[in-house]
């Protein structure tokens, strides 16, 4: 969500600060500020806007020293303001910080503050914080990193954060509670972020801060604390594998467009060295738990938007093959209502960032419930990832478009790849024919992503649409949802998806000759689905088929028509991973012909850490 850099060492602060907000711009962007020390003072910057607003204030010139801290806004509390944009301060300018997360109590701090006299600037939670801090520096005559310990024993909420302190300038303080935090290791230099891609161009040497700790960091050490507890913690040092250009546009217009591309080689990436020769799925991560998850009485998986709809493909391929109800439920549901979670459960979480409030949330429910817990996760070491207790990694490298694509497609990967694990551990032959078909997904894919052209002919015709149905049947039902979901966040078009039946039961009554109606087919249901192509057309509606059947009375009935060639021998579970990445094209096409943002579009961020 919000970006969190410091910096401490021998290099000009805003300099490293800068450069790292740029790369963690896509989690938030609706304000941005910076502070470092200069001449005795804490001296800040912040504005309304991005980065490239932050670089223009004439004030930034002024920022030279080796020691601050930036940060890159996602409202929560509070409008998109100068004001409101960290870092904040209290009334003395004594302290500065930044923050990720949400304090809960922060009504009851402030009205403690308020009687105390403290005046505040800003309508923002983290300025009860600062001030908090302040008011039991002077109260309690403790030491900088004692009093943000002393603070952070009676603060309820989610962190992630930085603090400085004029009197104590050489030293910045940073915890975490349910927000991202780390600490790259430089030689007589100290890095912070709330994601590791703000400081690839610095170190690759990483230390995640785990919830409840906190950490006083100087040039040449650091020392880590439990805020509960006196004793030191020791924690491993972790290489950073992933490399600069993987982050980067590359010739790429938008990183989304790149991601769509990556999609062959994401997925050779995600299957590589987990199917043999002989078609034997290994699956490293839950090796030890093949019992526990074969024995689960009842499956659940959980997640979050494109994540929720990667789920419901999961649900349909583990359903197929253990035949028993697979439940899958939005993690901001599940984690208030999972009465029939215990002990004999399977709670898989999906999740690309393994950051999001809600999943996490929905994993700690289920680990309190004593539920056996799986992750699937892209980004390595992310807290989902080290909250449960087994998992598989998707691979896919990092996502950087807000609009998740590649992550969507690796994690069915995923989900193809444990179903077929547990069929295997099943002795369900079928299986087998389903991984033959896997491997040919990459290729198909890259012969897929050769029509958008084509897409960006049909995207010119839907500009100036204001509503879009997406409909599938089976499989393509989670598929059309998706698509339906990439058109809305990065174009604004208002679109829906459903299950190409429920059509007669509701919202037929929307179509008209300006209503486009994305329809995805293939040869499960073909008959079916063409009946209800059929019910729309015959109202006047503008029909665009994906289809990977090429059929003449398909064709005719067509408005327009996208054909995936050799794709209509492929298992229908395999399907979603090439009916989907038409739909990624047509709605980055259509964003960007409407001078979208498609890589920072309004009011959304990459990944969300409140609830
Ligand atoms: C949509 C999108 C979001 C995320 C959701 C969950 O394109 O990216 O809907 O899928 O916020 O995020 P993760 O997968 O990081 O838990």
């Amino acid at each position: 969500m919000c970006g969190i850099v410091g910096y401490i060492g021998n290099k000009k602060s805003s300099d490293i600060i800068m450069s790292g907000l740029k790369r963690l711009e896509y989690r938030g962007y609706d304000s941005a500020g910076i502070s470092s020390f200069e001449d005795g003072i804490i001296f800040t910057s912040k504005c309304k806007g991005k980065i490239s607003d932050l670089e223009k204030l004439p004030s930034i010139k002024n920022h030279k020293n080796y020691i601050g801290i930036g940060h890159t806004r996602w409202a929560t509390h509070g409008e998109p303001n100068e004001t409101n944009a960290h870092p904040h301060h209290d009334s003395n300018n004594n302290f500065s910080l930044i923050h990720n997360g949400i304090i809960e109590n922060h009504y009851s701090i402030k009205e403690y503050l308020i009687n105390q006299g403290v005046n505040f600037k800003s309508d923002t939670d983290t300025e009860v914080l600062v001030q908090f801090i302040s008011y039991l520096y002077d109260k309690k005559k403790l030491s900088f990193y004692e009093t943000v310990k002393l603070a952070l024993q009676e603060v309820v909420g989610t962190y992630g954060i930085v603090v400085m302190c004029k009197n104590e300038p050489n030293k910045l303080v940073a915890a975490k509670n349910g927000s991202p935090l780390l600490m790259g290791i430089g030689k007589d230099e100290k890095f912070l972020a709330s994601d590791v891609s703000a400081l690839l161009d610095y170190t690759r040497n990483i230390l995640y801060l785990e919830d409840g700790e906190i950490a006083q960091i100087e040039a040449d050490s650091y020392k880590i604390n439990h805020i509960n507890h006196e004793n030191e913690i020791i924690k491993d040092i972790k290489e950073i594998e992933f490399t600069l250009d993987q982050i980067e546009k590359g010739h790429y217009k938008h990183f989304m467009l790149k991601e769509i591309f990556e999609q062959p080689n994401a997925v050779k990436d995600a299957i590589r060295g987990r199917i043999n020769n002989s078609n034997v799925v290994k699956l490293g991560g839950v090796l030890d738990y093949t019992d526990r998850i074969l024995n689960a009485e009842n499956i659940f998986i959980t997640a979050c938007g494109t994540s929720w709809h990667a789920a419901q493909i999961g649900s349909y391929l583990l359903e197929d093959i253990l035949k028993k109800p697979v439940k899958v439920e939005y993690a901001s549901e599940f984690r208030y209502r999972n009465k029939s979670v215990n002990e004999k459960s399977l709670v898989i979480a999906i999740s690309q960032s393994g950051e999001t409030a809600d999943t996490l949330a929905a994993v700690k429910k289920a680990k309190d419930k004593n539920a056996l817990t799986l992750g699937i996760v892209n980004v390595v070491g992310s807290t989902i990832a080290r909250e449960t207790e087994c998992g598989i990694y998707m691979h896919a490298g990092p996502e950087i478009g807000v609009a998740s694509t590649k992550a969507f497609t690796i994690q069915v990967v995923i989900l193809v790849l444990f179903s077929n694990l547990i069929a295997q551990k099943l002795n369900i032959k079928k299986s087998k024919s389903y991984l033959d078909n896997l491997k040919k997904v990459p290729q198909l894919i890259s012969e897929i992503l050769k029509l958008s052209d084509k897409i960006f002919e049909i995207s010119k015709e839907f500009v100036n649409a204001t509503n879009f149905l997406y409909l599938g049947r089976g499989y393509q039902f989670p598929v059309a949802l998706e698509g339906a979901l990439k058109l809305k966040e990065i174009s604004y078009i208002h679109a829906e998806g459903y299950p190409a039946a429920e059509m007669k039961h509701g919202p037929i009554a929307l179509i008209d000759d300006k209503m486009p109606v994305v329809a995805i087919v293939t040869k499960n249901g073909f008959d079916k689905i063409l009946s209800n192509i059929q019910e729309v057309k015959s109202r006047g509606g503008k029909i665009i088929s994906i289809t990977t059947i090429d059929s003449d009375t398909l064709r005719n009935i067509s408005d327009y028509y996208i054909y995936l060639d050799n794709c209509s021998d492929i298992h229908n579970a395999i399907t979603p991973l090439l009916t989907s990445i038409p739909l990624q094209l047509l709605a980055y096409h259509i964003a960007v012909l409407k001078g979208c943002n498609v890589d920072q579009p309004r009011n959304l961020a990459k990944s969300v850490t409140v609830e």
